[in-house]
């Protein structure tokens, strides 16, 4: 964590709670996190994005979508396009999620139109990229995540780069339990954000987050964020349960 940015640390509920469980959640999460130092987005589903907007509204929690459609508007059965979640008070949107790449078949191509369509929407896009195991064990980690870090970001205005927000998540440590080594982490993230500047500035780079996803914990997160790159964290199962969120938000005052 650079103290000259705002860490921001996201749930992401996959394809977990109904409107109950939802409502529930959000509840606990706001009433446990105070005034945080940190950006809080929480994502649910899209059909529990109302329901709590609404109970995290004049509260810091912020919401996040979990995907949208790169279109505005049109014949496309089952998506959901930008302003219908802009319209609901969401603010930021996970894009090329490892399970969107690998169940869905989404490309970098898409994942860039993507991109595209939230920033002209006003959305801060969550953009995850992340090595699978096989390549990690090839060595081709650092290739994989350069490439899809430039793919995702084709045609973009390096004016827009400080209010990026990028994610590396290692796909064989999402929902396994295997953590990536912090400061294995903090050297992906810091190429990253070099692969930010290279296409940029040096000063944009600076400014843009880059979280670490994949098994955080209450118990992990404290020795992630003490890494120079890692600007907060991308939780998933983690951030089902109120207090383990809660505690990952107050990472500072977490027991390592
Ligand atoms: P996990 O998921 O925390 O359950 O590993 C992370 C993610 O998919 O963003």
């Amino acid at each position: 964590m650079s103290t000259k940015r705002k860490p921001v640390i996201a749930g992401n509920w996959k394809m977990h709670t109904t409107l109950g469980t939802a409502s529930a959640l959000a509840e606990g999460v706001r009433d446990r996190i105070g005034a945080p130092d940190v950006e809080v987005v929480i994502c649910p589903p899209f059909t529990a994005l109302s329901t709590v907007g609404q109970v995290v509204a004049n509260s810091p929690v912020r919401l996040g979508a979990q995907n949208m459609n790169a279109h505005a508007k049109g014949a496309f059965t089952g998506e959901i396009a930008p302003d219908m979640l802009t319209d609901l008070g969401v603010t930021y949107v996970i894009l090329g999620h490892s399970e969107r790449r690998q169940l869905f078949g989404e490309t970098d191509e898409l994942v860039n139109a993507k991109v595209h369509a939230a920033i002209a929407n006003g959305l801060v896009p969550i953009i995850c990229v992340g090595e699978t195991l096989e390549e990690r064990e090839a060595a081709i980690t650092d290739t994989v995540v350069i490439g899809q870090t430039q793919r995702a970001l084709i045609g973009v205005a390096p004016e827009r780069f400080a209010a990026l927000i990028f994610a590396y998540e290692p796909v064989w440590a999402i929902g396994t339990g295997k953590t990536c080594d912090a400061s294995e982490a903090n050297r992906v993230c810091a190429l990253i954000r070099d692969t930010l500047a290279k296409l940029s500035s040096y000063e944009a780079a600076e400014q843009a987050r880059v979280l670490y996803g994949g098994s955080v914990k209450p118990e992990t997160i404290r020795a992630q964020m003490a890494e120079s790159d890692i600007d907060g964290a991308l939780v998933g199962g983690a951030s089902l349960e109120a207090a383990s969120f809660a505690a990952i938000v107050a990472f500072d005052r977490t027991a390592t």
